[in-house]
């Protein structure tokens, strides 16, 4: 990109409280679609350019947010006593090199994207100045910008300082400006809290780089939700829907079909062939993948999960770090719980719950079933009500099936055990003993009849 070799830093505010989000959690914590707001920017940082190491100025829930980023290659700066925006990047100033220059970001504007941020960045020196700006129908709360006759932009006005003729002005300012870093470090420390409000902006550095003759070239965001702050848990509800929806919108160029793409959460990234049916209210959460042909039916919740071509997920069931191979069939009501790991074309049906278990190719478990540690073959068909005891209290033990083996209703296979190939168990049968090739295998009490019962009578 081109912007990577001027872009030397990003700094990120997120020392303010967020009062009105009225909660124990630090506000850029709250999320959006899964990951917290402040992740969202970072992330998109990320994208813009991989090598910058972005400095996070923090105050309120310092520590949580922090802790939360153990994962991230952030510098973080605190801003003890929150005096403004200006004194809030003044904490960043010892972070930030000597030439190149610094994007400003805030960690409560998430859905910032990386094309607007390539645009605004893209020819910034130290000659000009990025700022970018939107019109609104009701700027009231924003800072103004203000331009000269020749349309060239003098200075920011914030809300409370400004004059009647100021206030009815609609080009706003977001916040969001790339700015060279060897005028910050001048333009900085002269900033006063000479305000209404006795703070020290940072929109003062506006008239700053005007008097300096720098060129201040204003930049608007590909669409106006990019620049929305959140301040409260209706604009956070706002700012997901507006996330889901793009999404969807992606997604359905792409070749997924919804029933309803308002009812849709994807809480992750969700890579997609074509020709996919997502019915109601599926959630996907981390990283799925669901190639061609496959339909995923509805309240189906999907996590860290792939799911092979031509398959379906029916109704109401649970997938986690599970692994689908194509044309298999998983549902109504079941539970892939992690490590589940289905061959081509097996079956899993409802009522049943699989976890850290190979099922082979076409095998079926049909019917209300618990199936876990198996290793499981091919052609196998388990009953319905079939239990691995997997668990003796200490540790978790392994059941191996081999190919084409049935195992009867209502069997209870005690681990460690092992049915050769072929083997036949007969239902209600407790198996702990291993079986060799085309056994069967029956261990329970003889049936008994007993001629001519009588059946007990009322005295
Ligand atoms: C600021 C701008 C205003 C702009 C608006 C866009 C200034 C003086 N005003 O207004 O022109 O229209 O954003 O939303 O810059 N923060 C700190 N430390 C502080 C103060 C703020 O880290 O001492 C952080 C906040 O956590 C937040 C961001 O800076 O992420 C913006 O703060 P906020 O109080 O919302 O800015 P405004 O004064 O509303
Ligand atoms: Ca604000």
């Amino acid at each position: 990109m081109n912007t990577s070799s001027n872009l030397l830093n990003v700094i990120v505010l997120a020392a303010g409280k967020g009062t009105r989000m009225n909660s124990e959690l630090p506000k850029v914590l709250h999320k959006i679609a899964g990951r917290s707001m402040l992740q969202h920017v970072l992330d998109t940082v990320k994208e813009l350019n991989k090598n910058v190491k972005p400095t996070v100025v923090v105050g309120h829930g310092r520590d949580k947010i922090i802790q939360t980023f153990t994962d991230y290659a952030c510098q973080w700066v605190e801003q003890a006593e929150q005096l403004g925006t200006g004194h809030a990047l003044l904490q960043a100033l010892p972070q930030l090199e000597d030439e190149g220059i610094s994007l400003i970001l805030y960690g409560d504007v998430p859905l910032i994207g990386v094309e607007t941020l390539q645009a605004l960045t893209s020819d910034i020196d130290d000659k000009s100045l990025g700022l970018l700006t939107v019109k609104l129908d009701n700027p009231t709360g924003y800072g103004r910008i203000i331009r000269n006759s020749n349309g060239d932009v003098t200075a920011i006005v914030e809300q409370k300082d400004a004059s009647e003729a100021e206030l009815a002005i609609t080009e706003i300012n977001t916040g969001i400006m790339a700015v060279a870093n060897k005028h910050l470090k001048r333009w900085l420390p002269q900033l006063s809290a000479d305000n209404k409000q006795g703070e020290y902006y940072l929109t003062d550095i506006i008239a700053m780089a005007y008097a300096d003759n720098v060129t201040i070239k204003t930049c608007q965001p590909l669409s106006p939700e990019e620049v929305e702050g959140i301040n409260s848990r209706s604009q956070q509800a706002r700012l997901e829907r507006i996330y889901q929806q793009n999404c969807v919108q992606i997604l359905m160029d792409q070749g997924v079909s919804f029933a309803d793409p308002a009812r849709f959460d994807c809480r992750g990234k969700l890579e997609t062939g074509r020709d996919i049916y997502i019915d109601i209210n599926v959630i996907i959460e981390g990283q799925v993948t669901i190639e061609d042909g496959c339909s995923i039916g509805p309240n189906c919740v999907i996590k860290n999960s792939h799911i092979g071509k031509n398959s379906q997920i029916k109704a109401n069931s649970l997938l986690e770090d599970a692994y689908i191979h194509r044309d298999c069939e998983v549902g109504p009501y079941a539970r892939l719980r992690p490590g589940t790991h289905l061959k081509e074309g097996a079956k899993i049906g409802n009522f049943v719950e699989v976890k850290k278990s190979i099922i082979g190719a076409g095998s079926k478990v049909n019917h209300l079933s618990y199936i876990g540690d198996c290793h499981m073959g091919a052609g196998v068909n388990i009953g319905a009500g079939t239990i691995t005891c997997n668990y003796d209290g200490v540790n978790k033990v392994q059941t191996l099936i081999g190919d084409n083996c049935f195992v009867g209703s209502n069997s209870a296979l005690v681990a460690p055990v092992e049915l050769a190939r072929g083997t036949t168990v007969g239902a209600g049968s407790i198996i702990n003993h291993n079986t060799e090739e085309d056994d069967l295998a029956v261990s329970r009490a003889r049936q008994k009849n007993i001629k001519g019962w009588s059946r007990p009578v009322k005295k």
